[in-house]
């Protein structure tokens, strides 16, 4: 059967599309629009159009796998264009998410109602891309482009209710009557001239007062460093309301194909596909029968502890949280109620709704309450003794079948699973810091995790909204695993006399929010500091006893001024130069190339390291760990995928020259080198 076929109801031509699972726009959805639209215009007895999906939703978009392929059929423009000049009133039906393409679609319709759920979006430049179906030209004249900007550069979708108010929708409609009430609306518009989008005039706006172009810059410049998207989609928006539709149009096509053909769209299309693959466990059968989650008990009310149990609570399940002593368990619910206030009073939250998470919430002193527990999380502290303990006392009281897990950040889950009598109902569950606002969750498989305990935990992970991975037992899992060769090649190179701010430059440069050095001293140098100001064994030591440790002291390996700006300090300089020399280094002068060769490829080797012993099941499930957890920047697609931009061969031979400045642990990975000599890829 067609994708893409037509009903008629009456005087009303209903084009459908059914393209599962979110109606893409490829080449056949785009003939069929065409046919569709050829019809109505060529039959008399046709006075209005609606254009409407089948299925979970409204076209949600160009089809993204059609993208670097030749170009097939109408192009998306052509159908639209048509679509838009006949003078019979064309009306979208939007359900559930019409974006970019399918945005583009509602846009060359002369009218457009949607159902409250549905949203809007052109979320094109999250791909790298602007849109590129003359979505930036028609929607500024449609709301303006003070409303367009946002859609166009940050790509959130909005509501339906908000669409009405800024008119890109005319009318929202019946959750459950979409079909008829557009239909109705379709038929109440015959006679009357048509609106169309690309004749509107909304866009004088900008052109009234430019300063929102470069406002809206100053306003969002740090969130979009290092993106080149949307500095093109703010230029294509300004361009709406400096050119004629036809030359915007143009405008629009050649910002759209620099960034097509560029690096970073190709390494956020990965990314997008990347994040879709972690979801999939490649040995178990995605539709086993699941543990039903209906309560949840976490133990350790401290950092991490509080923030895993917000996630549960703010989607509706319970928690009943222990810690040792009340003082403790009164602190961590405390610190729980305050974020969620602060979030209410960010308006982000009703009061309603922290009354409601905060009393899903049962805090106890006693292991007995986890006894009807589905899943328990352990959060205490990171000792295996502990957590050994911990777990034999669960295995005592928690009802069998509910799943165990520890939030380690290094130590081996299969020891700790052999604490109790069902190892196989125990894995990791690894949250990254604030654990109520990173997405990022690793999850530990160990040796006998069941298949429906990792199941449950992948399908329990985007519930709560988490983007999930699958790690082996290895110390660090991929993260933090991934991270100790580069923090071991930072303090080398600050030892061989490479500037510790030159280290924290290049990190920021590649993209990264943070150096190595910026985030002790955010952190506090003092975070499992003996306290011995007399002791003195490390640059770490000696910075805290000089009452350098960090930001809140003023200084640190920076010096801070009072708006927390960091100026490089030539006392820290020496302090280091003269731990060099007791150790017997030899300073030299380093390179920026070097520092980040340095840094990132033995990553790369790590990460290498990670699959060959099949610690990982996909080398972009490497970089979806990265870019979520370790603010790896999006443009250059995770590490894995850096490396096959940068070239394996490259990375190997720079592995090479550094030789025996990597360290007696540096060990190169088989396989990177094996592919590099095939010259493959990762991805
Ligand atoms: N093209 C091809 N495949 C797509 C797709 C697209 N635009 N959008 C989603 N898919 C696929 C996914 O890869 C996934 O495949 P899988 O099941 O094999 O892994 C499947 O559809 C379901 O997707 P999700 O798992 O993401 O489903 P959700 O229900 O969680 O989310 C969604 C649905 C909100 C529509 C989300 O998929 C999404 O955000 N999609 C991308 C939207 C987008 O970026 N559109 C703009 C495309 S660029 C464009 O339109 C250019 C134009 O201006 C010319
Ligand atoms: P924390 O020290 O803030 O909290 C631990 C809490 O556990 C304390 O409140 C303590 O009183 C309680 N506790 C200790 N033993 C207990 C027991 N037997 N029964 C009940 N409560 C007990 O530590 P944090 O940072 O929350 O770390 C917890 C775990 O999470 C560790 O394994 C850590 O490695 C891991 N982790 C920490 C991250 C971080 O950034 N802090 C990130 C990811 C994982």
């Amino acid at each position: 059967m067609s994708v893409v076929t037509t009903e008629r109801h009456g005087d009303v031509l209903v084009i459908v599309s059914d393209n599962p699972p979110v109606n893409a726009l490829g080449a056949a959805v785009r003939q069929g629009l065409v046919d569709g639209v050829e019809e109505a215009l060529g039959d008399d007895s046709v006075k209005a159009v609606v254009v409407r999906c089948d299925g979970r939703t409204f076209h949600a978009g160009a089809d993204i796998t059609e993208f670097g392929k030749p170009p097939q059929g109408p192009s998306l423009g052509e159908a639209l264009d048509k679509m838009e000049a006949g003078d019979k009133p064309v009306v979208a039906a939007i359900h559930g998410t019409a974006l970019g393409g399918g945005c583009e679609v509602a846009l060359a319709c002369h009218y457009r109602v949607a159902v409250p759920s549905a949203k809007l979006g052109l979320p094109e430049v999250k791909l790298g891309l602007i849109p590129g179906a003359a979505g930036t030209q028609r929607l500024p004249r449609v709301v303006g482009a003070k409303a367009a900007l946002p859609m166009v550069v940050i790509g959130d979708p909005i509501s339906a209710k908000k669409a009405k108010e800024i008119g890109l929708v005319d009318e929202i409609v019946g959750e459950d009557t979409l079909a008829e009430d557009a239909i109705a609306f379709a038929r109440s518009k015959i006679g009357q001239p048509v609106p169309r989008s690309s004749e509107g005039t909304a866009n004088e706006d900008g052109v009234k007062d430019p300063s929102i172009f470069d406002e809206f810059r100053q306003k969002n410049g740090r969130r979009l460093r290092g993106f080149d998207a949307p500095e093109a989609g703010i230029q294509a928006v300004k361009a709406a309301g400096e050119m004629s539709y036809a030359d915007g149009v143009k405008k629009e096509r050649e910002l759209f194909m620099q960034l097509m053909t560029g690096t970073q769209s190709a390494a956020m299309r990965h990314y997008f596909f990347a994040e879709r693959a972690a979801n999939k466990i490649d040995d178990i059968d995605p539709n086993i029968d699941l543990i039903p989650i209906r309560k949840v008990g976490v133990i350790g009310a401290g950092t991490m502890g509080g923030g895993i149990s917000m996630n549960f609570l703010s989607a509706g399940i319970p928690v009943t949280i222990v810690e040792m002593q009340q003082d403790a368990l009164d602190r961590g619910t405390g610190t729980m109620r305050k974020n969620y206030e602060r979030t209410a009073q960010r308006g982000r939250m009703t009061d309603e709704q922290v009354e409601q998470a905060m009393g899903l919430l049962t805090p106890s002193l006693d292991y007995a309450d986890f006894a009807d527990c589905d899943l328990v999380i352990e959060a205490v502290f990171e000792n295996m003794d502990i957590k050994k303990e911990v777990f034999a006392k669960l295995d005592g009281i928690v009802k069998q079948g509910a799943i165990l897990a520890s939030n380690t950040s290094y130590l081996n889950v299969d020891e700790i699973a052999s604490a109790t009598s069902r190892p196989e109902y125990v894995l990791g569950l690894h949250f990254f810091s604030p654990a109520n606002v990173m997405k990022l969750l690793e999850i530990v498989r160990g040796e006998k995790t069941a298949d429906d305990v990792l199941m449950t935990s992948m399908k329990l992970a985007k519930k709560i909204g988490k983007i999930a991975v699958v790690a082996g037992v290895c110390p660090g899992f991929i993260g933090n695993r991934m991270l100790s060769p580069r923090q071991q090649q930072a303090q080398k190179l600050i030892m061989e006399g490479a500037n510790y701010w030159d280290v924290d430059d290049v990190l920021l440069d590649f993209g990264f929010p943070m150096g190595p050095f910026q985030m002790s001293d955010l952190a506090g140098l003092d975070i499992g500091w003996h306290r011995d100001p007399e002791r003195i064994e490390s640059v770490r030591d000696a910075l805290c006893a000089m009452d350098r440790r960090g930001q809140k002291t003023g200084a640190g390996y920076y010096d801070y001024d009072e708006a927390r700006n960091r100026t490089p300090s030539d006392d820290v300089k020496k302090v280091i130069a003269e731990f060099a020399e007791k150790q017997g280094i030899e300073q030299r002068e380093i390179s920026k190339e070097e520092i980040k060769e340095r840094l990132l490829y033995p990553m790369v080797n790590e990460g290498a390291l990670i699959l060959e012993e099949g610690m990982s099941q996909r080398a972009s499930d490497i970089d979806v760990v990265w870019i979520n957890g370790y603010g790896w920047p999006l443009y250059t697609g995770g590490p894995m995928f850096w490396a096959d931009t940068v070239g394996l061969d490259n990375v190997v031979a720079g592995l090479e020259k550094h030789g025996d400045r990597l360290g007696e642990n540096f060990r190169m990975s088989k396989l990177l080198k094996d592919k590099a000599a095939a010259g493959e890829k990762f991805n």
